[in-house]
């Protein structure tokens, strides 16, 4: 019976692992050269860290489970919870600001298409306890230089989820947050038959669609002024700071996220080429460490869709070199010898584990694209010599086992 993999799940290749190792070694050392240090979390947590905030959108998506013991239990559809779970077990008297950075799967119980799967990977970051502009700057400024160094087409926009929410108060919460979903969503229909359905006035409908309309440059927050009394200060000093950077973004105020728990800036990049799920990085700033009984601790971070940006990047992996030792038979324990001798190097080696002849280990050594074949055999091991053959141009030449080395080292140099 052939077992086919679970729908939303994905089989990686070498050649796909390859470049994904690449992509995520590149965003790590982005992360780490502004400071922030990775952590990880468990892959499964208790149902309620993420029914308390999350909302609804994400609630209906999750895979969950009751362990042996009846724990109910999900596999995490995001980080930013977890992460602030962990900060109030084990960090929460550490020094301020915190700056984590992850790379984990998630998983989500959505409708599979090009760029949306039922697990997928999240490159994050999450600064913890700093309400400054200043933060939302640097992980704003984080996301983009990484989405650059890939070599992404993308836009980024800004928006700030207080204004919606302010306008939207004298409704109570779970109103609110039902029309942000429908916002976030982009179902203006939706929305304005569940507006009518609560009764909500026609001004403040008006000035809901108004605000979630707004699009463009800082001419957008002079509009904003003239439908709502709101302090946009944090917004205009964030603008200027990114102006400075050089961040390209535009203002979005329609911008609603599809999680609860954002408080203030919001932002997403959407890239070219994936079609209907192009967002490739969301985030903003939120507090959810006093929601689970830590201290106040305000919060801005992202998370970047991983196998959304590895789909559209030209990213190439870095080829190794790879050397082929291949030996005649009664001589296999001379090429385990010398192939852990070239290993030491840092080089990649591989041997022949199917007791072949040296014909058909040559060939195989080109199947699959060595560099090199150092072969062994007698007359090697009496001189103390090994026989270098350059597989591309296919020169043949004796060396010591030192030069050999040398001349494998100079390659992955050049
Ligand atoms: P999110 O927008 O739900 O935010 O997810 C972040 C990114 O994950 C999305 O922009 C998208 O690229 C990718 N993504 C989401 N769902 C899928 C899927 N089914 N398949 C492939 N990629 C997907 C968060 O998760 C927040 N925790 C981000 C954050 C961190 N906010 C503050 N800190």
């Amino acid at each position: 019976m052939k077992i086919e993999r679970p729908r939303g799940t994905r089989d990686f290749l070498p050649g796909e692992m390859e470049k994904r190792r690449e992509v995520e070694s590149r965003m790590r050392k982005i992360a780490e050269s502004f400071g922030y240090r990775e952590i990880a979390t468990p892959t499964f947590e208790h149902l309620e860290l993420f029914t308390l905030k999350s909302g609804e959108g994400i609630v209906d998506e999750m895979y969950v489970f009751a362990d042996k013991s009846g724990r109910e239990l999900a596999l995490r559809p995001e980080l930013t919870a977890p992460v602030m779970r962990m900060f109030v077990n084990e960090c929460s008297v550490m020094p301020r600001p915190l700056r984590f950075y992850y790379f984990a799967n998630c998983f989500r119980y959505e409708r599979p298409q090009k760029g949306r799967y039922r697990e997928f990977w999240q490159f994050g970051v999450e600064l913890i306890g700093s309400d400054s502009y200043l933060a939302d700057a640097e992980v704003i400024n984080l996301a983009y230089q990484i989405l650059e160094n890939l070599g992404l087409e993308f836009e980024l926009q800004v928006g700030h989820v207080g204004i919606l929410r302010s306008l939207l108060s004298p409704l109570g919460n779970d109103k609110a947050s039902k029309i942000m979903r429908l916002v976030d969503k982009g179902d203006e229909e939706g929305l304005l038959d569940y507006m009518d359905d609560i009764g909500v006035g026609q001004d403040l409908k008006e000035k809901v669609l108004s605000i979630i309309d707004l699009k463009g440059d800082e001419g957008v927050i002079d509009e904003a002024k003239e439908l709502i009394s709101f302090d946009f200060t944090h917004l205009e000093n964030l603008s200027g700071i990114l102006h400075e950077l050089g961040v390209e973004f535009e203002f979005n105020l329609g911008i609603a996220r599809g999680l609860d728990y954002y408080t203030g800036v919001v932002f997403e990049c959407y890239a070219e080429g994936l079609g209907a799920q192009k967002q490739v990085c969301g985030g903003g700033s939120y507090e959810l460490s006093s929601l689970f009984g830590g201290p106040k601790a305000p919060s801005t971070g992202f998370a970047i869709g991983f196998d959304r940006v590895c789909e559209v990047c030209n990213v190439k992996a870095k080829k190794d070199v790879t050397i082929a030792v291949i030996s005649l038979r009664g001589f296999e324990s001379h090429a385990f010898r010398i192939a852990n001798r070239i290993r030491e190097k840092g080089l990649r080696v591989v041997v022949d584990v199917m007791g072949r002849s040296l014909k058909k280990q040559m060939s195989f050594a080109s199947e699959i694209g060595a560099d090199y074949a150092v072969i062994i055999g007698p007359d090697e091991i009496e001189k103390g010599v090994v026989t270098v053959k350059n597989m591309e141009t296919q020169e043949q030449k004796t060396l010591s086992e030192e030069e050999a080395i040398t001349t494998f080292l100079s390659r992955t140099k050049g």
